[in-house]
């Protein structure tokens, strides 16, 4: 059964159509990588998926809701959320006020004059909970906007984490990381997610790391799939290796 199904979703930007009816499954418990060649839509998807952009054609389902066009809190709140790049608005704050804050407004309640203080103390401990799973409890004290960018991977993560999500969205998570760096986060997603029983979307340019991390792989090129299976059978793909493996992205 698919935790995700997106089916036959086409988006235009201006008469451009980076979407051309693009349709994917994610299986429960599943790494299911979405690859491809700068421009190919990825991130579109994403932003479809997350209820960022409206769909032009074509629906969003997840675990067996129709979610096309739904706010992305709602969609979090269902448990899907993404990590991208959320960190970095909160850098004056601590490590671990930003995951309160983020945990609060998953919960609804960021804006709520008179939260109650229980609601509070919750937050709090699904902050300190999620900082023990990424391993940055040492940094808890930290402002965000001094943490090297190792860290602040991480703590996008666990900042995705406080909403307690089945499925797990992260576009690009290894962009800018020393070729080290790429190691230990790919050695770090494996053990945290798989250890949670996650399940996982993502998009990265770093081929061996997408080979090391994925179950499953789908090939977008020009808002196509254009292949859709196991590592194995995507190595072996021709047309993927003339569209993205060998085309120099
Ligand atoms: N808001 C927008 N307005 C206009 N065009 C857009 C918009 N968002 C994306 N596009 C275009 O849609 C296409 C797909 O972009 P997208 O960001 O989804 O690609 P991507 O696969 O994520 O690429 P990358 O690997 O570089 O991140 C590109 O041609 C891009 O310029
Ligand atoms: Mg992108």
């Amino acid at each position: 059964m698919a935790l995700l199904a997106v089916e036959e979703v086409q988006k235009s930007f201006q008469g451009f159509l980076a979407l051309a009816g693009v349709s994917l499954k994610v299986s429960q418990g599943s790494f299911h990588a979405l690859v491809g060649p700068n421009g190919a839509g990825k991130t579109t998807l994403f932003n479809v998926i997350t209820g960022r952009l409206t769909p032009d054609r074509g629906r969003v389902r997840f675990r067996e809701q129709d979610i096309t066009g739904w706010p992305t809190p709602k969609v979090a709140r269902l448990g899907l959320a993404i990590a991208f790049q959320r960190a970095q608005p909160f850098a004056s704050m601590t490590v671990l006020e930003a995951l309160t804050l983020a945990r609060l407004g998953y919960t609804g309640q960021t804006f709520r004059l008179f939260r109650p203080l229980a609601s509070f103390a919750q937050a709090l401990d699904k902050a300190q909970e999620a900082l023990g799973k990424v391993g940055l409890e040492a940094q808890a004290r930290r402002p965000v906007g001094e943490l090297p960018l190792g860290d602040l991977k991480r703590l996008d993560v666990a900042m995705a984490l406080v909403a307690e999500p089945q499925l797990l969205l992260l576009d690009e998570p290894l962009a800018g990381l020393s070729r080290a760096e790429r190691h230990r986060m790919v050695a770090f997603i494996n053990d945290l997610l798989r250890r949670e029983g996650m399940t996982l979307l993502f998009t990265e340019h770093d081929t061996e790391a997408v080979l090391a991390l994925a179950d499953r792989i789908t090939v977008l090129h020009q808002g196509r799939v254009l292949a859709e299976g196991t590592p194995e059978e995507i190595r072996g793909n021709a047309q993927v290796r003339a569209a993205f493996l060998g085309g120099g992205a």
